[in-house]
């Protein structure tokens, strides 16, 4: 056998050794992977209102601290909340600046969760009354003209007599955003000319000629 042929031969069984070794590293590898291996629909934690034996009160949900805020519901302006001043009295202005922005975001909120019953001028001949629901009273009468904000802030929060409370679907600012279309719309309903601003009332004559 020439030198040759002894290192081909070595290096052949070198390789066929490592490759064994490999395949056995693997094997075990594989056995000791599904042997810890845990599905993620079987986890270790406990699910809300699981009881536990860990704590003394047999919860395995911590009460929250005395006093704990969730994050988000601090709630501390009060006239934001409420629509109510400091003296208990309803709010007559807005605790933000009413912008073009608000209004339009008040009509958009208005038109989704108030229009099936008050309709979208406020008369109160929404759908729902048409088929039976309770009939509103129209916002353009005098009582509802002069109430104050903070008066209609309070019945989309609570509700009023047949009408349900809108907390849970309509958040604060929201709220104040449809309070600001109310009024817009009860504007509409009453304007005189003089409401309309001097320079744009040629353009109204303009259209009644026409
Ligand atoms: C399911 C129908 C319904 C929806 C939706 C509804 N309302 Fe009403 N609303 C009523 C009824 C009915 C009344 C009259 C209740 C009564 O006198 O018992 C009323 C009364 C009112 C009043 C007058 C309260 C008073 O002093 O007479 C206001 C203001 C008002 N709603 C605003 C709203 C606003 C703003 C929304 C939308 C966020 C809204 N409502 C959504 C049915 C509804």
């Amino acid at each position: 056998m020439t030198q040759r042929h002894r290192d081909t031969e070595k290096n052949a069984k070198n390789l066929l050794c490592s490759f064994s070794l490999c395949l056995c590293v693997s094997v075990s590898l594989f056995f000791l992977a599904t042997a810890c291996r845990q599905d993620m629909h079987d986890q270790p934690k406990y699910i809300a209102l699981r009881p536990s034996s860990f704590f003394n009160d047999g919860r395995s949900a911590r009460p929250p601290v005395d006093g704990a805020i969730a994050r988000g519901h601090l709630n501390d302006d009060a006239a934001l909340h409420t629509g109510k001043a400091a003296d208990g009295k309803p709010l007559d202005t807005f605790p933000f600046p009413v912008t073009k922005e608000v209004i339009e975001r008040g009509r958009a909120r208005f038109n989704i969760y108030c229009t099936p019953c008050h309709d979208r001028t406020g008369n109160g001949e929404g759908m729902i009354v048409r088929r039976g629901y309770r009939k509103p009273p129209s916002y353009h009468i005098d009582r509802l003209r002069q109430v104050p904000n903070g008066y209609i802030y309070d019945v989309i929060a609570n509700g009023f007599g047949a009408m349900p409370d809108h907390a849970a679907q309509i958040q604060p600012h929201d709220r104040w955003a449809i309070v600001a279309y109310v009024r817009a719309l009860q504007l509409s309903q009453n304007a005189t000319v003089n409401d309309v601003p001097a320079d744009a009332r040629a353009q109204l004559n303009g259209a009644t000629e026409r």
